[in-house]
């Protein structure tokens, strides 16, 4: 039997057990940003590696003290290794479920409905990285695994900013050495077409804090003396950007050079138009620097976007007081050439040197890493390049994407591999919203690619 056939035959025989297994491990509320969860992200952590130790790897839970392990495991038969060296990257954490309310069924307890499992974690990155792990077990059962250089590293912290692997990267160096850095947490832009990411933006994010008085006041006994926190984050948001959408931070464009033709091009394959961009959110595409084109503004260009922004009274009716503090969450998505701790200083520095009547405090300062740009010349992207016309029929999109998967780049730096950025996932998967769900076809998609491109990219 050829391989691919085999492929699908494995799938077609396995494929309720995988969702079965992956329903449990969906189970397992592992929501790195909530630290009342932390407990079941160690338990996560734990069955994933038992997991992983059943289909054929060995490995260990790497620094289990900081409650956010990583899972680090490879082929477990001992012997020679030969080949191409490959490290995979995945998160088994996954984003909070709020607004809970607004899911059809619970978030934690995976339901297949017309084609698609639901879940939180079904696509990013449990459902993504499960199927990676299911090739695994293909590679094993069919006596393919033993002796191939491939390192499975999945952390527990990308959704609240890998700070376990950021700061023990230099102690697993030497573990993650290999030539490609398989990366599968991206999406494709068409569900008939397979996409490979070139470009990933840096992000970093801060919290802002504006106290005025030591307590709410009221509004009338107050209003038109107290200077109001809420009127003053308000005038400090809006002066982080001028008229025509640019960020007015003084150095906030340090380093940043102008998109080259090839860049646009690559950024442009398969972004929606203005009209497509309404369909899809509701909304126009009004956002960001006017007079660039919406590929630039959402891959190419550096934003800074208000996460939230909080103060005094939300609920019912009314309440009349001037509130004492105000709070905004920021993030800015970084391009190459930008510093993600001078962009944070910059930001900084506007926000304190214009506050009137309030001070301002900037905390929770976090880089979470640079921009990640993928060499057109890679080995790696060359040799999956067949897998994926064989899947699809048709050529691969290359594409850059305005999200970030923050440690890509400097994982890459210190395995020395080359990150391959390959994803199944698609806009109407919901991740980190309500109903988050993974269609089971793309999963199947994504099963068959990893078990080709583990093929490939192995060999020498
Ligand atoms: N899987 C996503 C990144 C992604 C999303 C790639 C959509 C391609 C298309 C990843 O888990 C993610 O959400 N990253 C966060 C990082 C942040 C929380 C530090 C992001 O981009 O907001
Ligand atoms: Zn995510």
């Amino acid at each position: 039997m050829d391989s691919i056939s085999e492929i699908k035959n494995y799938l077609e025989t396995n494929r309720p057990r995988f969702i079965n297994e992956l329903t449990e491990f969906l189970a397992i509320p592992s929501v790195s940003t909530d630290p009342s969860s932390k407990e079941d992200c160690l338990r996560c952590a734990k069955w994933l590696l038992a997991h992983l130790e059943s289909i054929g790897m060995r490995g260990e839970l790497k620094f289990a003290e900081t409650g956010y392990p990583i899972v680090v495991a490879k082929p477990a038969a001992d012997g020679q290794t030969s080949g191409r060296g490959v490290t995979i990257y995945g998160h088994y954490d996954v984003q909070p479920v709020d607004p809970v309310e607004l899911w059809d069924s619970p978030p934690f307890k995976g339901e297949v409905r017309d084609g698609r499992l639901y879940a939180r974690g079904a696509q990013d990155n449990k459902g993504q990285i499960w199927y990676v792990i299911k090739a695994l077990e293909y590679l094993h059962k069919t006596g393919k695994l033993a002796g191939k250089p491939i390192t499975l590293c999945i952390e527990g912290q990308e959704e609240s900013g890998s700070e376990v692997l950021a700061e023990n990267l230099q102690k697993l160096k030497p573990e993650i050495q290999a030539a490609t850095l398989l990366v599968c947490d991206t999406g494709t832009l068409s569900p008939h077409a397979a996409t490979i990411t070139m470009g990933l933006r840096g992000i970093a994010h801060c919290t802002v804090t504006v106290t005025g008085p030591n307590k709410d006041l009221h509004s009338g006994v107050h209003g038109g003396v107290a200077r109001n926190p809420a009127q003053e984050i308000s005038r400090l948001i809006a002066s982080l950007y001028d008229e025509s959408g640019r960020i007015a931070v003084a150095g906030f464009y340090d380093g940043v050079t102008e998109p080259t033709a090839e860049e646009i091009a690559l950024a442009s394959a398969g972004a929606p138009s203005d009209e497509d961009y309404i369909k899809m959110v509701g909304a126009p595409a009004f956002g960001g620097e006017k007079g660039r084109p919406l590929a630039v503004r959402g891959g190419l260009r550096p934003t800074l976007e208000i996460n939230g922004v909080h103060s005094g009274y939300g609920g019912a009716g009314s309440k009349t007081i001037i509130p004492s503090v105000a709070i905004a969450k920021l993030s800015m998505r970084l391009v190459k050439g930008q510093d993600g701790a001078r962009v944070l200083a910059a930001v900084k520095r506007h926000l304190v040197e214009r506050a009137i009547g309030v001070s301002v405090a900037v905390t929770e300062e976090r880089v979470g890493g640079p921009a990640l740009q993928v060499s057109p010349q890679s080995e790696s992207v060359k040799r999956v390049v067949p897998c994926l016309k064989e899947l699809m029929g048709g050529e691969p999109i290359f594409r850059w994407e305005g999200a970030s998967i923050p440690i890509v780049s400097e994982l890459g730096a210190v395995s020395g591999a080359e990150p391959l950025l390959v994803g199944f996932g698609l806009e109407e998967d919901n991740i980190h919203a309500p109903n988050e769900s993974f269609a089971i076809q793309q999963f199947d998609r994504g099963f068959i690619f990893a078990c080709r491109a583990l093929m490939a990219l192995t060999v020498l």
